[in-house]
């Protein structure tokens, strides 16, 4: 049986997906054999910086180029298990040249926010969404998984101790990076004995700081970001090195970024580093529909997509909308298009909450997306927006703003 499939599933992994009923997942919990001690958020210490960074100019600020005073870290071994935490100023990390991460990238991240409100106080959103993922991650590649609310207590006391760099004003944040890398030294491929958690933050102006700006993309079919049984799932960062050169070849043809592609049917799947969303009106009832590719392993699961999916069930199904996370391809686009029945489309992720797309290059077409010349984001896109940030910045009570306790 196995024989037989080996040579289509070198020619199209997507029929491969149609012809075996096997699910493509690892149960990567299973291997951490370690019974862990995780972490305890009470023996936290803070080491405050005695040389106070200045602050950059809110209107200067650059996504992800300078950082606050401190840096919450926490290491664990096979064998003691999670250690206490710290908090110490900002300093570069010492390694030993043979660290597993270096050679097998063992390493994988998180991208969360904290937002201020108008009364001043730090909130995060939804960061059990970021720590249920992380850990997700690290146990897929045999790094120590930990206690999510026990995190989210720390990275709270570390967020609201860089109060300070979140400027006042609507469109600011502070962008929260856990990484989490394999410190093991050894060239030995194996699971790692030692590893290092660790959360960095960068103040962030605006994405959009003067309004929304469409993008073009270029539908990438020669390279493939993720596939079913790999890891495209995960937020590894040896998933997002190979997706530069592609970026570039992009770039170069004038686009800003690529919709990744799967398979033989040219399934969408995401955009650059955003989950992708499209509206079309169905051909026959006129009805209209929200679609987002579904979780099947060859996206991120964005908590983005997850905020936006709710947002859509909540407030556009009452309205008529149906809200699909379905396998769409670049032909169905292509036919919605040109029949004038392609909406829009936008992507979906923390950096931009959502980023509308003009148009999208395929195939010697450009496929358009519903906006009109003069128009730089559809509707349901700048609803998103405001919605989302509504919650973000507490305008709007809800679960999933996290306000930071002891403020
Ligand atoms: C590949 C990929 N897809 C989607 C997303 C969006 O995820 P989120 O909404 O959690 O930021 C990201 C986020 O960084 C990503 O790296």
């Amino acid at each position: 049986m196995l024989r037989q499939l080996r040579p289509q599933s070198l020619r199209s992994p997507s029929r491969l997906v149609a012809a075996c009923t096997r699910a493509y997942s690892i149960q990567a919990n299973a291997a951490s054999t370690v019974k862990l001690q995780d972490i305890d958020p009470s023996k936290l210490s803070i080491l405050e910086t005695t040389t106070p960074k200045e602050l950059v100019p809110p209107t200067e600020l650059v996504f992800g180029r300078t950082f606050t005073d401190h840096m919450l870290s926490l290491e664990w071994t096979a064998s003691s298990g999670w250690l206490a935490p710290r908090i110490t100023p900002y300093q570069n990390l010492s390694l030993d040249p043979a660290s597993c991460v270096f050679h097998y990238a063992f390493e994988c991240f998180e991208g969360m926010k904290a937002y201020k409100d108008t009364s001043g106080k730090v909130r995060l959103f939804r960061p059990t969404k970021n720590m249920e993922r992380m850990n997700k991650s690290s146990a897929r590649i045999a790094l120590p998984t930990f206690d999510g609310a026990a995190m989210i207590e720390l990275i709270a006391k570390f967020a609201a101790l860089e109060k300070r760099f979140i400027p006042d004003a609507r469109g600011y944040s502070l962008y929260l990076r856990p990484t989490m890398i394999g410190t093991q030294r050894t060239l030995g491929v194996g699971p790692p004995g030692s590893a290092l958690l660790y959360v960095i933050a960068s103040p962030v102006g605006p994405y959009y700081p003067t309004g929304f700006k469409a993008v073009s993309l270029e539908a990438t079919d020669y390279a493939v970001r993720a596939w079913p049984g790999g890891v495209g799932d995960k937020k590894l960062g040896a998933n997002y090195a190979p997706c530069i050169v592609p970026q570039l070849e992009a770039a170069k043809r004038g686009f800003h970024q690529n919709l990744w592609l799967f398979g033989d049917e040219e399934f969408v799947t995401e955009v650059g580093t955003m989950n992708m969303f499209v509206a079309i009106k169905n051909k026959e009832t006129g009805q209209k529909e929200l679609v987002t590719a579904p979780l099947d392993g060859t996206i991120l699961e964005g908590v983005t997509r997850d905020s936006v999916l709710s947002l859509a069930r909540e407030k556009l199904a009452p309205e008529g909308w149906i809200i699909s996370e379905r396998k769409y391809t670049m032909p169905e686009l292509f036919e919605a298009s040109k029949e004038g029945r392609l909406l829009e489309a936008f992507g979906a992720g923390t950096a931009a909450v959502v980023s509308p797309v003009r148009n999208i290059s395929w195939k010697g077409n450009l496929v358009e997306c519903g906006l009109r010349p003069d128009q730089e984001a559809g509707e349901v896109a700048q609803k998103m927006l405001d919605w989302i940030s509504a919650r973000q910045y507490g305008d709007e009570e809800h679960e999933w703003s996290y306000v930071v306790p002891g403020q």
